[in-house]
């Protein structure tokens, strides 16, 4: 019989405390819990994930008032930035970096003097992080380079074996991990974008946020080359001089013997279900294609195409901040860029 929500939160704690792994829902992506005070548990979930050491964790809390436990009270500046922005964004997608208090172990850290904290915006996870006052490690719930899970059936597919339990809170709202901005250095820097804009954080702060410079030595994700990929080859295809229904008409004049997904945001109507390339549209709204991003990519990587390709309209996202977040996870999932005039060569050979 299915637990209702009360049992199922109560089951997570009991499983947490005893040092057992627990997916967990949040707004962004499905997370792989540990309890952080647990250094026994904590190793379980880079040896279930088959993630390095080294990797950082964000620590996933219920109030604001725990932050000072985890972080160092540095300047009277630092403090009001990350109280500023807690005040402002949190329960949100929003990951604050800043200097740890000197307990935080190693293993948390990845050896850094800094410490990831985000209080997430899921009313189950909220539930069960009060239930447990040190709080929880969390990082995506998905084997080490692979695309993070927005459902329960993402999370079994990739760690099923792995979980002591999935908390089922239903598909991810966002769809896309949290921003992560750095505010322990002398300038706010972002260093992995997401729904909270580079704007909005420089309105709340009142100060200039800066990008990731990519010399830099902080530990930022994705730095790898297939981060966040699927099996499948996936490419974005930049041609922009062309509609997606003129390139779907090129395709399968090219490859007319392949199994080919096609991911856009136009919607094309009277579109034969039956026709050679699958396409899937996603939307014109950055937050509903964002939503839906990784889930298609699930889907269309288990239905084994043999490539899997993106077009978007360089115009549309141009205009608007938050396909920022689109095309940086784009960018790590797809092997790279490739042109309408490659694929012809390509077949040609
Ligand atoms: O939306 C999210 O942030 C999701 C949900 C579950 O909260 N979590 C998530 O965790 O995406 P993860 O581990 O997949 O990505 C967090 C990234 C890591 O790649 C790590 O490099 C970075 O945060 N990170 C953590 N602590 C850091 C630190 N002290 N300094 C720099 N980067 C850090
Ligand atoms: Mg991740």
């Amino acid at each position: 019989m299915a637990l209702n929500t009360l049992e199922s939160v109560k089951l997570a704690s009991t499983l947490l405390k005893q040092g057992k792994l627990v997916a967990i829902p949040t707004e962004t992506v499905y997370g792989l819990a540990a309890d952080a005070s647990q250094t026994a548990a904590i190793q379980e979930i880079f040896i279930a994930k088959g993630r390095p050491n080294n990797h950082p964790l964000i620590v996933h809390l219920a109030n604001v008032s725990q932050i000072w436990d985890w972080g160092k009270q540095l300047s009277q500046e630092s403090i009001k930035d990350i109280e500023c922005l807690a005040e402002h964004f949190w329960p949100g997608p929003l990951t604050i970096i800043m200097k740890k208090a000197d307990w935080v172990p190693d293993i948390i850290t990845g050896g850094q003097d800094t410490v990831a904290i985000r209080i997430p915006n899921h009313p189950l996870t909220l539930d069960l992080l009060g239930t447990l006052p040190n709080g929880l490690v969390a990082p995506s719930a998905n084997r080490f380079g692979r695309i993070s899970p927005t459902t329960p059936a993402h999370v079994h597919k990739e760690l099923g074996d792995k979980v002591a339990y999935i908390l089922d809170g239903g598909p991810c709202t966002i769809g896309l991990e949290s921003t992560i901005v750095n505010l322990s250095g002398e300038q706010p820097v972002i260093l992995r974008p997401g729904m909270i804009s580079h704007e909005q954080l420089s309105a709340a702060l009142n100060k200039p946020v800066l990008f990731i410079n990519k010399d830099s030595t902080i530990r930022a994700p994705g730095v790898l080359d297939s981060h966040y990929a699927p099996n499948t080859a996936f490419y974005r295809i930049s041609d922009n001089d062309i509609t997606t229904a003129e390139l779907i008409n090129e395709l399968e004049a090219v490859l007319p013997d392949s199994k080919i997904a096609l991911i856009g945001h136009v919607a094309l109507e009277n579109r034969n279900e039956n026709a050679p390339i699958t396409y899937r549209s996603l939307s014109h709204h950055p937050e509903a294609f964002s939503q839906n991003f990784y889930s298609t990519l699930h889907e269309l990587d288990e239905a084994e195409f043999d490539s899997i390709f993106c077009h978007l309209d360089e115009k549309l996202i141009s205009q608007d901040i938050r396909w920022l977040s689109v095309l940086d996870r784009l960018q790590k999932a797809a092997h790279h860029d490739i042109t309408l005039h490659q694929i012809k060569l390509i077949m040609l050979t």
